[in-house]
This record gives C-alpha cells, sequence and structure tokens, in this order.
C-alpha cells in the first residue's frame, strides 16, 4: 500500500520535474529527453483559456478537456460521473483504441485520429473542428499529462518497494528526489527513462494489418460461415463474453483495469461503501462492471474496419478484460492464422450489417 509520506514526496518531484498542469514543463536533464516535446505546444493547451491578439488559443485543454478528464487528466472531472465507460484516467498510461502492440503506448497519430474522430459510443466527442496546430499542442499534451501522472504513480510504488518508505520517511539518501545524485534519485531516473521511453517506442511498434481480399458473394459468405465458428469455437472463444452471436447478453463480473486497481484487486468489494469511502473521498469514481459490447449494435469505439478489428482480435483492449487471440502460422489448435482471423473480422463486420 502507499503511504502518505511516499504520495507527498512523488508529487513534490513530479512538480519539479514536470510543472504544474497549468504550468506545464518538461525535465531538462539530457538522459530524460528521450522524448522531444514542443514546449511551445505545452504552454498552449496548459492554463486558463484565451486567445493572444494574433489570434492563437491558449489554454486548450481547459477549454475542450477538462470538464470530462479533469485537470491532472484523472478522469474524473466534473462531467464524469454520468459517463459510462468514464473518461480516461490518463495517468495509467494505457490506452484502448490504438495501432500499437497491446502492452505499448499509442502513437501520437493514433491520438490524432481519436481527437479528428472521437469515440463513437461514448461521451467523447469529435474535435475535427479545431486548427491542425490546436490538435498538435492538443497531443502533446495528453502525453505530458500521461507522462506526468504514471511517472508520479510509478515513483510512489518504487518509493515503497524499493525506497524503504513507510509510515516515516526514509533516511536523505534514499528519498526521492529529482536530482540523480543519490540512491533514491536514481530510482526517480530509471522511472522516468522507462516511462519516457515507452512513448518513443511506440511508433516502431505499430500492429501491421493485412490487406483484405474483396470477396465475392458466395466467397464472403463462406468466410464469414468460417468466422462464425471460431467465434463461437474453443480457440478465440468470442462467445465466452459477448454471448451467442455477438448480442452481449452474458453477465460479467469483471472491471476494467483503472477503477479495479481500489477495488477487486485489493480486495475491495465496490458495494461496500464503507471500505470505498477514503478512496471516493480521495477522488476515485465509483467502480462499474465492464460489459462486453452487443456486437450487433455496429457502434465501434475503435473503429469497425478491418485493419482496427484485426488489431482489436490479435491484441485485445488494453486495460479491459478483452484478451488477444494468438496469430499462428498455421493451424495448430491454440491460435487462428492471419486468414482465420481475417475469416472472424468479416463475420464481426456483418453481424452489425446483415446480408
Ligand atoms: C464529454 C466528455 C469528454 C470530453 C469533453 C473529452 N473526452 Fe476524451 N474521453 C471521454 C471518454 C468517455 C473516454 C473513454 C472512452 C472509452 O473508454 O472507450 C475518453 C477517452 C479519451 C482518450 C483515450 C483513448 C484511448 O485510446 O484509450 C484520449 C486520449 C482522450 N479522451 C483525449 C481527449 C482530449 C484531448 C479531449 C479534449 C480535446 C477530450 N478527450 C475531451 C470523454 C471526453
Ligand atoms: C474476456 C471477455 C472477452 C472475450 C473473450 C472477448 N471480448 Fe471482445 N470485448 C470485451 C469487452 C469487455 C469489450 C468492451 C471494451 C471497452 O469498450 O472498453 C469488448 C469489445 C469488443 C469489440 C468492440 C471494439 C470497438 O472498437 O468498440 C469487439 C469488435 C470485440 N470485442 C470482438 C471480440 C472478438 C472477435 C472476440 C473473440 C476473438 C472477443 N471480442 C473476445 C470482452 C471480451
Amino acid at each position: 500500500m502507499p503511504t502518505a509520506a511516499a504520495g507527498q514526496d512523488a508529487s513534490d518531484v513530479a512538480r519539479e520535474l514536470y510543472g504544474t498542469p497549468d504550468e506545464p514543463t518538461w525535465p531538462e536533464r539530457s538522459s530524460l529527453q528521450t522524448l522531444p516535446l514542443s514546449t511551445r505546444n505545452l504552454v498552449r493547451a496548459g492554463g486558463p483559456a484565451s486567445s493572444e491578439r494574433d489570434g492563437t488559443h491558449q489554454g486548450l485543454f481547459r477549454e475542450h478537456c477538462v470538464t470530462c478528464h479533469a485537470l491532472e487528466g484523472s478522469g474524473a472531472g466534473p462531467a464524469s460521473v454520468f459517463q459510462n465507460p468514464y473518461p480516461r484516467d490518463f495517468r495509467h498510461g494505457v490506452f484502448k483504441w490504438k495501432s500499437t502492440l497491446r502492452g505499448l503506448k499509442p502513437t501520437r497519430q493514433d491520438i490524432r485520429d481519436l481527437l479528428v474522430k472521437g469515440i463513437p459510443g461514448t461521451a467523447m466527442p469529435s474535435f475535427a473542428l479545431l486548427d491542425p496546430d490546436d490538435l498538435d499542442a492538443l497531443v502533446d499534451y495528453v502525453v505530458y499529462l500521461s507522462t506526468r501522472g504514471e511517472v508520479e504513480r510509478r515513483m510512489t510504488a518504487a518509493a515503497v518497494d524499493e525506497l524503504d518508505y513507510g509510515t516515516e520517511l526514509p533516511e536523505a539518501e534514499l528519498r526521492l528526489a529529482s536530482k540523480a545524485s543519490t540512491e533514491g534519485g536514481e530510482v526517480v531516473q530509471q522511472v522516468v527513462d522507462r516511462v519516457h521511453a515507452g512513448w518513443a517506442e511506440a511508433a516502431e511498434n505499430e500492429v501491421a494489418a493485412p490487406a483484405m481480399a474483396e470477396l465475392k458473394s458466395d466467397e464472403l459468405a463462406d468466410s464469414v460461415k468460417r468466422g462464425k465458428e471460431f467465434f463461437h469455437g474453443r480457440i478465440a472463444n468470442c462467445v465466452g463474453c459477448h454471448g451467442p452471436g455477438g448480442d452481449g447478453s452474458l453477465q460479467t463480473l469483471d472491471y476494467d483495469d483503472w477503477t479495479k486497481e481500489y477495488s477487486t484487486k485489493i480486495g475491495l468489494t465496490p458495494d461496500d461503501h464503507a471500505a470505498m469511502k477514503p478512496f471516493r473521498d480521495a477522488g476515485a469514481l465509483r467502480p462499474r462492471l465492464i460489459k462486453p459490447r452487443n456486437l450487433q449494435d455496429g457502434v465501434f469505439h475503435g473503429g469497425g474496419d478491418a485493419a482496427s478489428l484485426y488489431r482489436r482480435i490479435t491484441q485485445g483492449i488494453a486495460g479491459t478484460p478483452m484478451p488477444a487471440v494468438e496469430v499462428v502460422q498455421e493451424s495448430n489448435g491454440k491460435g487462428l492464422t492471419v486468414d482465420e482471423i481475417g475469416d472472424l473480422v468479416r463475420y464481426v463486420q456483418q453481424l452489425s450489417s446483415p446480408q
């Protein structure tokens, strides 16, 4: 369990390294600069909303995003309570709708595309009408908030696991510090390097989605039929969550990773209001069960095109219980081949647009 002492030091060091959401800065030490962000963009996106004389917009995040995502990107803004799913808490560094390997960050382009399209079926609107420069500034700022928040969270955990933080502060050498000259400072640097590297590596780890052939109607019908078998079969077992025909009829007992952290993962039942109270008082949203989607309604949050669905199936959906199907060279009873996944994609697509 993180202690108050660890949380306080982590918060102080995060401020030294990254400033505040209203006055963002980027760490200057060269070893931390694996991830170049435009400081000008950060300054434009942070702080109070206003316009300069030349028409440049300032405070873009407060203007467009804060009611849902909250100032520090916790996802617990004033409008969040009524939303399902909740707005993303950027501080975990976990994103759902992206083109990269499951455990990795999204690319800048993924975030930009998402801002343009919005996330259909959720409260997240489209920002297609914003200036391209404003969109770029917001992308940098999402990366900034996510990095700042994830570094703070990981520092808090490292303080307890590696640096002897308990209810009391440890000796000076072991305290979290923004300079690498002490053991505590080295631990901080490792955390920072790891989070920055995650963002820097994303672009090299996109999942290539194979081009899917246009099929004639009888071939398409055969492909969909095979896809249906995989959907209901033992290997992919999509039916186990999405119900027969993807109708979303099954009960669910699982939470997403964001709310699991202060519920089932530490042995709390969200119905136990007394036990949940300290977490709620600290700003945590009420945990909600995550529902496997009804795939017949045709609303895809991350895109219903073949490439997006191929990535969803071969990676699963990060932060949620949806698992990945292993891609294999030849059918072996453990995974599906690229062609077989193509069949599954076509089946999922036609669930919402039956022939
Ligand atoms: C009306 C509420 C609302 C507003 C305003 C809003 N969002 Fe969101 N946002 C959401 C919700 C809800 C989700 C979660 C969707 C999901 O889980 O599928 C989300 C998710 C996201 C994600 C994560 C996507 C992923 O792949 O996991 C990003 C990034 C994001 N929003 C950025 C922004 C930015 C930047 C702005 C302002 C320009 C903004 N949002 C404005 C509600 C909002
Ligand atoms: C362990 C449960 C589980 C299994 C197994 C599972 N899913 Fe899911 N699936 C989910 C959950 C939960 C969501 C909702 C995620 C969200 O919106 O946060 C989801 C969402 C989806 C979506 C919506 C994506 C979007 O862009 O909106 C598709 C498509 C999908 N699943 C297809 C499949 C297919 C095909 C299989 C089998 C290969 C499968 N799922 C297996 C739990 C599961």
